[in-house]
């Protein structure tokens, strides 16, 4: 696979302008959270991001340098994709989730939302915990008349709609590569 049968479907310069807009719309849930209600169960709330490992590495850097608020990163390692296969052959969990996620105000991000069962999984494990919020990010929703949904996940912010199309770049792999492309790529 050469870099020439790589075409860009979205571009650096479009990912940064709108992970700028994702960045201002949470910070403005947060601050409006916050108004209606400064405290959670007596504590300050406190905004806790949990990154879905590894596809979400490039995009939770450029996102949370978006959102100037005090919060902590909390990833989990979670793939329904393991090996090199590229369709979903169950939802895996590498590790441990935290398990501190009581109150907390949580943002659950990930790079692509495609058959929902790896953000289904982790949203009912995490709201499990009862955070006072939990809310998702995901940069890529793919289609759902592609037939691909198996589990109907909200999505309270994303960065962009795609066809049925397998994406590589900006943290996306093809059999673990590719995830350093500064664009979203499609082969072919
Ligand atoms: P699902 O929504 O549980 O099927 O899983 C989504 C995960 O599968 C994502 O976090 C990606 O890691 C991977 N994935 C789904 N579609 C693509 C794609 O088009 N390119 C690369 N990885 C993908
Ligand atoms: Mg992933």
């Amino acid at each position: 696979m050469t870099a020439e049968q790589i075409r860009v479907l979205i571009s650096r310069d479009q990912i940064a302008a709108r992970i700028a807009e994702l960045g201002r719309l949470i910070t403005a849930d947060v601050h409006s959270d916050r108004r209606a209600a400064p405290q959670h169960t007596g504590q300050p709330r406190r905004l806790v991001m949990v990154p879905v490992l590894t596809g979400s590495i490039v995009f939770v850097a450029d996102l949370i340098r978006n959102v100037p608020l005090k919060m902590t990163i909390r990833p989990v390692t979670i793939s329904s994709y393991p090996g090199s296969a590229t369709t979903t052959q169950g939802t895996n969990i590498q590790g441990g989730i935290p398990t501190d996620l009581a109150g907390a105000d949580v943002v659950i991000v990930d790079d692509i939302l495609d058959s929902g069962k790896t953000l289904g999984l982790l949203r009912r494990m995490i709201q499990a915990q009862n955070p006072a919020t939990l809310r998702i990010a995901v940069l890529l929703r793919k289609d759902e008349a592609s037939g691909r949904r198996q589990e109907q996940v909200n999505v309270d912010y994303v960065g962009f709609e795609i066809g049925d199309e397998f994406v590589i770049g900006y943290g996306l792999d093809y059999d673990g590569e590719y995830r350093n492309l500064p664009d979203i790529g499609v082969m072919g």
